[in-house]
């Protein structure tokens, strides 16, 4: 009894300190003694929860040597595995190999429950911890012994086990997706105008894929929104030069300006134009006299002149006289 209670202890240590390996279904798996002599294998399985000898046959050969070859491996194969020198086991020599199956994404997968007992239920491992699995839109026989994954996504590619009713959890069966996932949608274009690249990948979650994992093609970016000028605006100040006012303005290629690919605006973005000087002060200038006026009798003589030379314009008024007198005699007056 004591004796049972210890080996118990000694196998579950031994079982946490052994090797993990997933094999794919379908696939060969070798396995070397740690010992080179090794001649002997045994293999511990769920189902009759006990150590076994392999004997070569089936799916199983090199049992009698220190490399176990097994072809076509099934999740019936699943379980740990040691060998032996002449019977005597290798101390340390323990791997289990666990079964996981690929296949491609949206195909259907089918799980066998390899221990035995009904009623069952079936299980998955996933982000979120165990989940207990239903017949609906992703799997039917959840309740049988052959579990259908109706098509398999990245929300079912996850770790499945069956485990009947007070019965023994039978191996955890990794679901994973081989080959390539559909081609991811294509990048922006590389440039901001004209012709460039564009890129696109996709990924192979199963890691066992050929071909390329990413594709390049060229692309054109189409020509947008030209750009428009915005209306003028004056700037500075109307200066003074000889033929009249001058002031200059500017606009803007901003209205709307253009895009990516639009095309910048045509023509000048600024000059001048004609402008009013009036808001220059301009001071008054007399003009030359007039010829003499003369006017009889009293003998007296004038000339004027007039502030228009120019006129002033907000400016000052010339300063001075603009007529002038003279008294003088003329002779032809002198009978009157
Ligand atoms: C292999 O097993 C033989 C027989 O038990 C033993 O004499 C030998 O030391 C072992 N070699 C190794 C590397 O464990
Ligand atoms: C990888 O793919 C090849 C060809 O499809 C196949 O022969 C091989 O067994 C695969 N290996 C694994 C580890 O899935």
């Amino acid at each position: 009894m004591t004796g049972d209670v210890v080996a118990v202890v000694l196998f579950i240590l031994k079982v946490y300190v052994c090797q993990a390996e997933n094999v794919i279904i379908g696939s060969t798996k070798q396995l070397v003694c740690l010992n080179q002599s090794g001649n002997g294998w045994d293999k511990f399985s769920h189902g009759p929860n006990m150590w076994g000898i392999i004997n070569d046959g089936g799916s199983y050969s090199g049992s009698q040597s220190n490399t176990l070859t097994i072809t076509n491996f099934q999740i019936e194969d699943s379980g740990y595995f040691r060998c032996k020198v002449d019977g005597n086991v290798v101390a340390g020599d323990n791997t289990q190999l666990k079964p996981e199956v690929q296949a491609s994404i949206g195909t259907s997968v089918i799980l066998t429950c390899t221990v035995p007992g009904t009623p069952l239920y079936w299980y998955m491992i996933g982000n979120n911890g165990v989940q207990t699995l239903s017949d609906n839109l992703e799997y039917d026989g959840s309740r049988t012994n052959s579990l259908k994954i109706r098509f398999l996504t990245a929300k079912t590619a996850f770790i499945h086990y069956c485990q009947p009713i007070g019965g023994m959890k039978g191996p955890e069966i990794t679901v994973s997706i081989s080959g390539w996932s559909s081609w991811n949608a294509w990048s922006a274009c590389n440039v901001e105008c004209g012709g460039g690249q564009r890129e696109r990948s996709r990924t192979c979650p199963g890691g066992n894929c050929t071909g390329r994992a990413s594709k390049n093609d060229d692309c054109t970016v189409v020509y947008g929104v030209d750009g428009r000028w915005s209306a003028w605006s004056t700037s500075g100040i109307c200066t003074v030069s000889s033929g009249g006012g001058s002031q200059p303005r500017v606009c803007h290629c901003n209205n709307p300006p253009p895009d990516n690919c639009g095309l910048y605006c045509n023509g000048k973005d600024n000059d001048h134009i004609l402008c009013s000087p009036s808001a220059c002060p301009v001071n008054g200038g007399w003009s030359a006299w007039d010829s003499c006026i003369v006017i009889c009798g009293n003998g007296q003589q004038s000339r004027r002149r007039s502030c228009n030379n120019p006129a002033p314009q907000n400016g000052l008024y010339c300063q001075g006289q603009g007529v002038e007198y003279n008294k003088c005699t003329f002779p032809g007056c002198q009978g009157d």
